[in-house]
């Protein structure tokens, strides 16, 4: 076990929302209420990173990334998996979060939040969270409870579905509409059916559930894609951003990428027989025409190799080639 740096403030804060559990049937062992008071004290004033990758994830809008993932890593070891790959494992306090967001400007603001904590011994907790209100800066409300626990996983789903029938948007939506919406936030909260450790990517589009890309042996994505100058593109999501940057290029492992509208102002790529398209960052492109977000990769890319050990810093020193 490598060395665990300590957290600065404790990762979860418990609030008086514990009430609203007690009134209904008894929580699983593990299962607690999440509260995140202030969003922007949480995540953007200190310990965590942003974990931006040079092949953009998808976004539920054309005009920027609106899914972030934000870091707080202990330490990191390269673990080798059934199939001889080396991937990260993260090992010792660790916080990832998935960060969706909506709007621009002083509206911008959070819609949804999915995280997974590890403890010091090894424990793993995911949790979810939605703001209360539709405001910027709203608080956020939701739980934690235990990974691969199907029956603390059942309760949650069941409760989130009651707690958001109360919460804009889903308290104005028709009734059919809501539960249509609820259903769809119950699928997505099926975490260890996408998260599965150490899956290679898919070669074929949809072939291995509806995510392309692989994970690393802890079941993350993004810190692996920080480190990857060419991964997968994925056919999931409203948009794909890498359809309209310079610095994306495109390639198929047998014929030729095209791009294509799928329908009107969308535009993706796609390779012949249902193969996956893979994008790579042309690193002077990006240098050029974003510098902001060729910065943002370098320090999210340091972070990781910094909590790699001596042989992970190693496997990965061609990774900060482009930074300097
Ligand atoms: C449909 C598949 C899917 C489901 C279901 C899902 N995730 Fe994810 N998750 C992803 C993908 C893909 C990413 C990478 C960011 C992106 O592209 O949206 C991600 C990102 C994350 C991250 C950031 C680290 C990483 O893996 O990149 C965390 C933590 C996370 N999800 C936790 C959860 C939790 C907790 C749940 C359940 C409440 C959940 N996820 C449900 C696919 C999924």
């Amino acid at each position: 076990m490598t060395a665990v740096r300590a957290r600065s403030r404790p990762v979860m804060r418990l609030s008086g929302a514990l009430l609203v559990l007690a009134g209904c049937a008894r929580a699983p062992e593990g299962v607690h209420e999440f509260v995140v008071e202030d969003p922007a004290a949480w995540w953007f004033t200190g310990d965590y990173v942003q974990m931006v990758a040079p092949v953009h994830m998808p976004s539920p809008e054309a005009g920027r990334d609106q899914v972030e993932v934000w870091l707080h890593a202990g330490a990191i070891d390269l673990e080798a998996g059934a199939d001889g790959v080396e991937r990260l494992r993260f090992r010792g306090v660790t916080t990832a979060d998935r960060i969706e967001w909506n709007g621009e400007g002083d509206a911008r603001r959070i819609v949804d939040v999915r995280g997974t904590h590890l403890d010091a011994h090894d424990r793993c907790t995911h949790h979810v969270l939605r703001p209360l209100d539709e405001g910027p800066g709203a608080r956020l409300v939701g739980m934690q409870w235990p990974c691969d626990d199907p029956a603390a996983q059942a309760w949650v789903d069941a409760r989130m579905r009651e707690r958001l029938a109360e919460l804009p948007p889903f308290v104005r939506m028709p009734a059919e509409r809501r539960g249509r919406a609820l259903d769809a936030f119950v699928q997505r909260n099926d975490c260890d059916g996408c998260h599965r450790e150490a899956r290679p990517d898919a070669t074929i589009v949809g072939a291995l559930g509806p995510v392309d890309r692989g994970t690393d042996a802890s079941g993350f994505f993004a810190p692996a894609s920080v480190l990857r100058d060419e991964q997968p593109i994925e056919a999931y999501g409203a948009f794909d951003r890498n359809a309209d940057d310079p610095a994306i290029t495109v390639r198929c492992d047998r014929g030729a990428a095209e791009r294509y509208e799928p329908r009107a102002g969308v535009t993706r790529w796609r390779c012949p027989d249902r193969q996956v398209p893979i994008g790579r960052v042309a690193w002077a492109v990006a240098a050029q025409d974003d510098p902001a977000r060729r910065d943002q990769i370098c320090a999210a890319r340091r972070y990781l190799i910094d909590a790699l050990g001596t042989a992970g810093q190693a496997s990965f020193a061609a990774a900060l080639e482009p930074c300097t």
